[in-house]
């Protein structure tokens, strides 16, 4: 399949072999830059930007100008319909009427989804919120490849905020299909999300070892073997203590995300891991490349940015033929075959989908599917990534909730004393069918919705029926 129309809103819409596809693409572009101009002309980009950009929106607008096409562009939210209560949905029809593709950063987690929903044309997602940043990640992994040749194998300490830096969940996702081991470095309180480490684990066969105290270097560690990808490997504390003696081939440096504590009124960190001078001197840190996303605050010193391992500006420079790439392959502009042998492509298990327009809702206040102009045509969606205990993953953040009753639609030829609400970890999980579940946060929305408690809703219950979530 050709990447032609498609979107980008998670890194796993794109298969390892087509990210290859971007990257030989780009490779022959930043080699012929001034011959690029005739590929896209004709073409316009929309490029809205909710939030602060300097380097995604400049290498973006960069990019399609440098293939020949034009850009219309947002930059202040408070300039547009949005600000008197438009819905992202009615943005994005329009916005898809007028141009040929959309770049979109926003707030709110699962943003870029529904736009792809509504617009009709492909959309990017340019980061929304703390969920993902597929493209930076591109150029993160182009910036590994052509330093390092390979990503398979390596070993990436992932550092600073990994709580809610959104270039971080992508960048994991990825590193983990390609078979690099992950070193997780946070600041204190800023370990990475629960719902990412479940997909580490679950959908790439990693496992997760928690720092033992006593560790040269505090770090937690999802380990995936380089020859066998997403197959997991034990690696015994000793043999971690060799491994990180052995040499950290890149130490990627985020800062502290300070807006979204903002957001969830969060308090800052009591440390946050700095790179400086004095801790490159560390034999383990020899052949390390230095990355960064940026924007930098003081977590990257400036005193190394003459050093030889420094990559952030020249991956910052990488942008521009990257994101050339990806336009042109999205637009149906160029396209490039992809290799015919057997790769490891992106994870898409078949989990059941739930979907109704009540009852369970995700709790995730950043989530675009709970926001007031929105809530109003999103129905919740989830993936069903586990019925014992039954887990929930939010179709649009990704967030992971644990519902606590359920119910089924066939309550009997409607005989209302049968409209019944069970416990989730009672047998009738299972037992429902998929296409009949009902799934509630809580009994009073049961209730709400006419189900009594059965039996099986308040059995084993220490506080009875009405415990929430
Ligand atoms: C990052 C972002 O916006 O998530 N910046 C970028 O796109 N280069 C990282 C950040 O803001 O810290």
């Amino acid at each position: 399949m050709g990447l032609a129309n498609r979107n980008l809103i998670t890194i796993d819409d794109l298969s390892n072999q087509e990210i290859g596809a971007v990257f030989t693409l780009a490779n022959e572009m930043s080699d012929s830059m001034s011959e690029q101009l005739g590929v896209c002309r004709g073409k316009i980009m929309a490029s809205l930007f909710f939030e602060p950009s300097t380097r995604t929106r400049l290498s973006f607008e960069t990019a399609m100008l440098r293939l020949g096409g034009s850009i219309v562009s947002v930059t202040d939210a408070q300039l547009t319909s949005l600000a008197k209560g438009e819905s992202i949905t009615d943005m994005a029809r329009v916005v898809g009427s007028y141009a040929d593709i959309i770049v979109i950063r926003h707030p709110w987690e699962g943003a870029a989804r529904v736009v792809a929903d509504y617009a009709g044309v492909p959309v990017i997602n340019a980061g929304d919120g703390g969920h993902e940043h597929p493209t930076q990640t591109l150029c993160d992994l182009y910036t590994l490849k052509r330093e390092k040749q390979t990503i398979s194998g390596l070993k990436i300490a992932l550092w600073g905020d990994l709580k809610h830096g959104r270039t971080i969940h992508s960048l994991a996702y990825a590193l983990a299909r390609f078979g690099a081991t992950i070193l997780f470095h946070p600041g204190t309180g800023l370990e990475i999300p629960d719902y990412v480490i479940s997909k580490l684990t679950t959908e790439y066969g990693g496992e997760l070892e928690p720092a033992g105290t006593g560790r040269f270097l505090p770090l937690d560690a999802i380990y995936m073997t380089p020859d066998k990808p997403h197959q997991l490997a034990m690696i015994p504390e000793a043999s971690l203590r060799v491994e990180l003696k052995e040499g950290i081939d890149a130490v990627y440096v985020t800062r502290l995300q300070r807006e979204r504590l903002s957001t969830t009124k969060e308090s800052e960190p009591s440390s946050y891991p700095v790179v400086d001078k004095k801790l490159l001197k560390g034999k383990e840190f020899k052949k390390s490349l230095i990355m960064h996303p940026l924007p930098r605050f003081n977590e990257l010193d400036h005193e190394i940015d003459a050093d030889q391992r420094s990559m952030y500006f020249q991956q910052a420079a990488w942008g521009v033929p990257v994101r050339m790439a990806l336009t042109a392959l999205l637009l149906g502009a160029r396209e490039i075959p992809l290799p015919a042998e057997a790769d490891y492509t992106a994870p898409h298990r078949d989990y059941p989908t739930y979907q109704r327009d009540f009852g369970v809702r995700c709790l995730n206040p950043q989530c675009v599917s709970v926001q007031e102009s929105e809530a109003r045509y999103i129905k919740p969606g989830f993936k069903i990534v586990n019925y014992r205990p039954l887990t929930l993953r939010c179709i649009y953040c990704e967030h992971e909730i644990h519902p606590r009753f359920i119910a089924s639609s066939e309550w009997h030829e409607g005989c209302i004393a049968s409209k019944k609400y069970h416990r989730a970890d009672s047998h009738w999980t299972r037992k429902i069918r998929p296409e009949n579940l009902i799934i509630f946060n809580s009994s009073d929305d049961a209730e709400a919705h006419g189900f009594k408690p059965s039996y099986y809703a308040t059995k084993h219950h220490p506080k009875g029926n009405k415990e929430e979530l």
